[in-house]
């Protein structure tokens, strides 16, 4: 294998050293520690703004770096290698909701934006619901409009970063002072500011402890002009428009998979040299070569995919790759076979560590958590086949029963 089959320019080969360095002396010893806490690293969010690894994709008139998708992704995945919290936290600071306000938002919610995240913030996506998890278009969170304001009421759920994100965007249905329907548009709410905003449970998670998955409330939330970010094409596009930009942090959610899967990969091999068993080192039988093999093979197909959908461009105003964010399909093949990969290797890899890999010491059965969640959040496997199948056939597959009505 060559060292650099990607071709990164020398730019992005030091900006992944630096972030492996970043990685590997400050992040890694703490990652057992975030788990158990189950508290948000507020310290390891400081280390990654201070190496300006926070806002990273925020443009230069803005104050950022304008640094690619993919070169925030090698960020996120030496991260993830380490630790799957954090590698989710710089996805979340610089691909998901900030590029769907960086790209739809007025000046001055972008410049807002901007300054949270190059601050340091993480901003919270709250799309699902209680009854609107993959069918998200069902969603009930209304937003009623009352002269130049909307009011907000509803619930979310399952919201990563509840209560520690300082910026929320919301997607909820739009309607007008008589009661119809606009559509579906994208609300921001900042904590401790925006009255009529508030948490409610967290969930105890299976993996990925450190970052709180929260009931997100909106009651009477009442938001003026300033706080609606307007899809280009309306409310009556809105969903789609918000979702176009949903697939950057799709993207960002099977690089942070990748990573773990990577960092799960590494300790694998550097374990089966070591171990000894029948006075030889594991490493030596042929029926773990193969399981590395497969492992590696898995893993650089899953890197390929994955930084081929951190290059692309969707379709756009003005057509095919002209879009801000990732293409929609590759976007989705990307995570489906990334976050099924990651979920394979781990576990390979935790095997390959025997009863070692099954205590609670080593690292690798916290990975083996960690990465379960990747075929279900941002879009589950099933449904983002559903996604690529649309495209595929290049026909519409409504899931409810009636279809479009
Ligand atoms: P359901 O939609 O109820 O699905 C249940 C099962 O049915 C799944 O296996 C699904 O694949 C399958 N299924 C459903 N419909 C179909 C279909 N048409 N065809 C085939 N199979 C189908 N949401 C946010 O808005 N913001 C967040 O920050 C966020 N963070 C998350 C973090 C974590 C760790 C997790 C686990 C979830 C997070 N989510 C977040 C929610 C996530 O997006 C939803 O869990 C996901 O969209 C699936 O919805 P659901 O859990 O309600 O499952
Ligand atoms: N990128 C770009 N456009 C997208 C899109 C994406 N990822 N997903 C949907 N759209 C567009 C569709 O092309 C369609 O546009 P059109 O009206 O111009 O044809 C529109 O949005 C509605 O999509 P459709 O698939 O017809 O919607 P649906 O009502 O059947 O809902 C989804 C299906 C989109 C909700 C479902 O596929 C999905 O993605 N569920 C998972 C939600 C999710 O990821 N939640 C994560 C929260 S963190």
């Amino acid at each position: 294998m060559t060292d650099n089959p990607w071709q990164l320019t020398k730019a992005q080969l030091d900006l992944q050293a630096r972030a492996r360095r970043l990685a590997e002396e400050v992040i890694a010893p703490r990652a057992a520690a975030v788990d158990a806490s189950e508290e948000y690293p507020w310290d390891n969010v400081a280390a990654l703004q201070e190496n300006g690894f926070t806002g990273m994709t925020v443009p230069v008139d803005l104050g950022g770096l304008g640094h690619s998708l993919l070169d925030a992704g090698l960020v996120v995945e030496e991260m993830a290698k380490v630790c799957g919290v954090t590698g989710r936290i710089a996805v979340e600071t610089n691909m998901g909701a900030i590029s769907a306000v960086l790209a739809y938002g007025t000046p001055d919610q972008r410049a807002m934006a901007a300054e949270m995240v190059l601050a340091g913030d993480k901003p919270a996506i709250c799309i699902t619901e209680p009854d609107a998890g993959s069918a998200a278009s069902l969603m009930t969170t209304r937003a009623d409009r009352r002269e130049d304001r909307f009011v907000l009421n509803g619930m979310k759920h399952w919201i990563t970063g509840g209560g520690v994100s300082k910026l929320y965007l919301i997607f909820a249905r739009a309607f007008d002072e008589q009661g119809e329907e606009l559509g579906i548009g994208g609300f921001l709410a900042i904590r401790d500011v925006t009255r009529g905003l508030s948490f409610g449970r967290r969930e105890p998670t299976m993996g990925l402890r450190g970052l709180p998955e929260m009931e997100v409330l909106f009651e009477n939330m009442e938001v003026g002009p300033e706080m609606v970010v307007m899809p280009p094409s309306g409310f009556r596009h809105g969903f789609a428009d918000l979702m176009n930009a949903y697939n950057s942090q799709r993207v960002g959610a099977g690089t942070v998979a990748l990573g773990i899967a990577a960092g799960a990969f590494e300790r694998a091999v550097a374990f089966a040299k070591e171990r000894e068993q029948f006075g030889r080192p594991i490493a030596e039988f042929q029926g773990l070569q193969w399981m590395l093999a497969d492992m590696s093979t898995q893993l650089e197909a899953a890197r390929s995919l994955t930084y081929r959908a951190a290059c692309s461009r969707g379709h756009g105003a003005d057509g095919p790759g002209t879009s801000p964010f990732p293409d929609a399909t590759l976007a989705a093949q990307a995570k489906i076979f990334t976050a099924e990969a990651s979920i394979k290797i781990v576990s390979d890899a935790l095997q390959v560590f025997g009863a070692a890999g099954y205590s609670r010491r080593n690292e690798l059965e916290r990975m083996y958590r960690d990465v379960r969640m990747f075929t279900i959040g941002g879009g589950t496997a099933q449904i983002l086949r559903t996604v690529v199948a649309s495209r595929v056939l290049d026909q519409k597959l409504p899931q409810t029963r009636d279809g479009y009505v």
